[in-house]
């Protein structure tokens, strides 16, 4: 069986076949019937033992798109609260003849372990700090859409890296095709012995946007941290935060990322990130179509 775990697993004629099948379903879901019937013969679980929005729905959408039945779990409303492990919960639902499971689990791994343990197709929605590999496909995607092309772009990615799994998933997508890639933010944010990834680390907000032509700004995640690890928020909205002051007094103009849910006014104003540099609502509306992809893809090899 296949599955998609992260991007570590994946090989770039994987990126690119994915992007080539987006560029389809993007198509596909402009038209004024945003359906296909391919996946009439498949059925997917939707397993969220953590909280979601924009992933959750667009893994929804692109399932409904392709003509999938879909059922969705959320783990805050079943018996995983009366204590049913995870491997019980998972093949007591493939027993009613479901074919993939979606999963977002806050244990990184969670997907690897699951896809060792029961005999279905495993795609990793967010585990823990690990990896969300959809979202680095789709953050690809989006730095091709408006850019052209990956390689060779210089790309920052802002904020707290550390306890990001859209930031690894970010650098190995982004390594995978040969963009230059910066990390920046407080060091204590920072894993150690990162530029082992082959990315390079900056700790001044400024000098890493006079380098890059795209800044991915990422999320504060107060809810993964021991609080002694986080400078204030007004020490980290003065060293991290992007204004549009900041923006102003480069020298040249910037695409700016963000993966959601902004904390608006603290590692971007709403001036910068509803202003016309900003493509945070183009990464969610590209989700859809590379998620669609994905599924298609892993769906064919069930078929097979
Ligand atoms: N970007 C992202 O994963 O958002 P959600 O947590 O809302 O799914």
């Amino acid at each position: 069986v296949d599955h998609l775990l992260g991007i570590k697993y994946i090989t770039k004629e994987d990126v690119d076949l994915i992007f080539k099948t987006a560029d389809h379903f993007k198509e596909v879901i402009n038209r004024p019937i945003k359906k296909v019937p391919s996946l009439r013969d498949i059925t997917i679980a939707n397993l969220f033992f953590e909280n979601s929005t924009r992933t959750r729905l667009s893994f929804e959408l692109a399932e409904k798109r392709l003509s999938a039945d879909v059922v969705n779990f959320s783990a805050a409303s079943s018996s995983v609260k009366k204590g049913e492990t995870l491997i019980d919960t998972v093949n007591n639902i493939l027993s009613m003849k479901v074919d993939m499971v979606v999963m977002r689990h806050p244990n990184p791994g969670a997907g690897v372990f699951l896809s060792q343990h029961v005999n279905a197709s495993i795609v990793n929605a967010g585990d823990g700090a690990h990896e969300h590999p959809t979202q680095a496909l789709l953050d690809s995607y989006s730095i091709r859409e408006r850019l052209g092309e990956v390689t060779g772009k210089n790309i920052v990615i802002v904020g707290d890296i550390l306890h990001s799994r859209v930031a690894l998933s970010n650098i190995f997508a982004l390594k995978l095709q040969g963009a230059n890639v910066k990390v920046c933010g407080p060091k204590t944010l920072i894993p150690k012995h990162i530029e082992k990834l082959g990315v390079e680390v900056e700790t001044n907000l400024r000098k890493a946007l006079e380098w890059c032509d795209v800044a991915n700004m990422l999320r504060v995640q107060n809810e993964r941290m021991d609080i002694s690890y986080f400078p204030s928020t007004r020490e980290y909205v003065q060293q991290f935060g992007l204004t549009k002051d900041i923006l102003d007094s480069l020298n040249k103009e910037i695409t700016i990322m963000h993966p959601g849910p902004i904390n608006r006014g603290v590692e971007i104003t709403s001036e910068v990130a509803d202003s016309d540099h900003a493509i945070i609502l183009d990464q969610v509306q590209n989700g859809v179509a590379v998620r669609m992809a994905v599924i298609y893809l892993l769906a064919s090899k069930i078929k097979q």
